[in-house]
């Protein structure tokens, strides 16, 4: 460590608004104090995200948020060693409303600040540290099944900074097949849980939709999720309401046709990387489809899992505080100059 970074009492405030959640999150000494989130349901009746409306909504949250939080820590601005904030990849307006929050407080301070990459943020969340509470960490290096509304990647893991993309989605990601099926089947936004709850009642087997043929460890999810719209239209010209009479099947069985293909590309990157640690992360690692196939494969193959707190799952600011954190022990700042970036890669 160089002079004037102190290792003891480090206090990192952590700020996430790459898409629509406005979360704040407080770190000390690696231990997270506290975590606020808000969530935009403005745009449920939209059926996606409306990105014009998501950045107001940044906009009316981010102080209330950050006040928030800081109050539940107990910590007072003037204890903070530095703010991390994500800088990319999402949203841009959406960014750009946590990033200039980030800059102004860090310069009405004087502290320094620490630019995340949110997808890092996400394979952090598992070194989150909560007090009272014992998990074990993965150990380097880990794979890990980044699966949300906007990537589907395997990434390597060799250590808290140092991360390699192995494959990832040519096209869709896995939350977004998901989001664009219920949609198709007139479920609400996001799709995701509702397709959850309904697939647990389904038959996975009932119906087969043609899984993709890509080669290596990246994903395809377009033509499946072209499969699947295609043949409710044939089967709707039988049965009209054939969405009505076979709902939780069809749950059950896109979401194993998904799951399926996220799980076979996994253990071949696995099986090839001789790795036995496999973790999970993003918005879709709270499905219970994958989260039980995850324990399957576990057993089979003699993997250690790696499944986050359900809390953990979504877009939060405790994992940027804590990716914030490992950067600060490495005093690795960014400058006030820095803008948001609205794509990737794991380099950035
Ligand atoms: O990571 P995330 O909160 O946001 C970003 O994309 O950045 O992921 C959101 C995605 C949505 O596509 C949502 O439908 C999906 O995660 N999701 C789920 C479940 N919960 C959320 N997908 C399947 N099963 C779930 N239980």
């Amino acid at each position: 460590m160089g002079q004037g970074v102190s290792l003891q009492g480090v206090v990192i405030l952590g700020i996430e608004s790459s898409c629509d959640d406005t979360s704040a999150a407080v770190i000390k000494d690696g231990v997270l104090l506290s975590n606020v989130t808000a969530s935009q349901a403005v745009h449920e009746s939209y059926g996606g995200v409306v990105p014009e409306l998501a950045s107001r909504a940044h906009q009316q949250n981010i102080v209330p948020v950050v006040n928030e939080a800081l109050k539940r820590a107990g910590v007072e601005r003037e204890e903070l060693s530095a703010i991390a904030f994500t800088r990319g990849p999402g949203l841009m307006g959406s960014l750009l409303v946590g990033v200039s929050f980030a800059k102004g407080m860090a310069a009405s301070l004087g502290i320094p600040m620490i630019d995340v990459n949110h997808l890092q943020g996400h394979v952090l969340a598992h070194f989150i540290k909560e007090e009272g509470k014992q998990g074990e960490n993965p150990s380097f290096p880990f794979l890990c099944l980044l699966v949300s509304g906007g990537n589907s990647q395997i990434i390597k893991v060799n250590a808290y900074n140092d991360m390699e993309i192995v494959g990832q989605t040519i096209d869709d990601a896995a939350g977004e097949a998901i989001d664009k099926a219920a949609k198709v089947m007139g479920l609400g936004y996001p799709g995701g849980p509702i397709i959850d709850k309904l697939a647990r009642k389904g038959n996975p087997l009932a119906f087969q939709f043609s899984k993709p043929h890509i080669s290596g460890y990246d994903y395809s999810f377009s033509g499946l999720k072209t499969s699947f719209l295609y043949n409710l239209r044939d089967w709707m010209k039988d049965d009209p309401d054939f969405i009505q009479h076979h709902l939780e099947d069809l749950a059950a069985s896109y979401e194993k046709a998904i799951v399926d293909t996220l799980m076979n590309k996994l253990r071949l990157a696995a099986k090839d990387l001789k790795i036995r640690q496999v973790a999970v992360a993003g918005g879709v690692s709270a499905n219970t489809g994958l989260r039980n196939a995850f324990h399957e494969y576990a057993e089979k193959y003699h993997w250690k899992i790696f499944i986050p707190p359900f809390g953990y799952t979504t877009d939060n600011a405790a994992m940027i505080a804590q990716a914030g954190y490992f950067k600060y022990l490495d005093k690795d700042f960014c400058p006030m100059e820095a803008p948001a970036y609205s794509r990737v890669t794991m380099k950035n």
